[in-house]
């Protein structure tokens, strides 16, 4: 396995639209390899998800892990699309890997359905509740050329790291 490198925000491809990727690649070794080398960068860098363009290739692509009591399960989604988003919404403190240093608070809806092809090209079709709703709508907004930032309604809430962990972080808000 390799780590990749993570596009940094002002690199122009986290600002376009991915392409579908062919369901006949997917079972392919280098696609496989490719969706291990993404978790791995993944975790190596302590995140609970990447997409495709943010290791510099357009296309839709996104995995996503998070352990522990609160998290989900280790998810790739290839093609997805949100189907339906639920009622409720909540306020979270996110960041990005490709936005380094800086959190902002981000509403977003808390349940979602999500369609899509799993790492062997099987359909999906599931429903995701709280941190995972959110991490599957920042990294579906990958694909779709946007950030967090994009989504933010109030930026007096964009805070430097070490400002968001003296200030902030007692809040115990859900950070992503
Ligand atoms: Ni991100």
């Amino acid at each position: 396995m390799a780590l990749l490198t993570i596009a940094k925000l002002g690199n122009p491809v986290l600002r376009q639209v991915a392409a579908p990727v062919d369901p006949d690649d997917i079972g392919s070794r280098a696609f496989q390899q490719f969706i291990d080398d993404m978790l791995e960068t993944m975790h190596q860098a302590d995140g609970i998800g990447l997409a495709a363009p943010q290791v510099s290739r357009s296309q839709q692509l996104a995995v996503m892990a998070c352990p522990g009591e609160n998290g989900f399960p280790q998810t790739v989604l290839v093609n997805p699309r949100i189907v339906y988003y639920g009622p409720h919404q909540a306020e979270t403190w996110e960041g990005c890997l490709s936005v380094d240093g800086l959190r902002g608070k981000v509403v977003r809806p808390t349940m979602v359905r999500v369609q899509g092809l799993d790492r062997h090209g099987s359909p999906l079709d599931f429903e995701a509740t709280d941190l995972f709703a959110i991490c599957i709508q920042h990294e579906l907004d990958h694909l779709n050329g946007k950030l967090f930032l994009d989504r933010m309604t109030d930026l007096s809430t964009l805070t430097q790291l070490d400002e968001f962990d003296r200030y902030w972080k007692k809040e115990h808000a859900t950070v992503i």
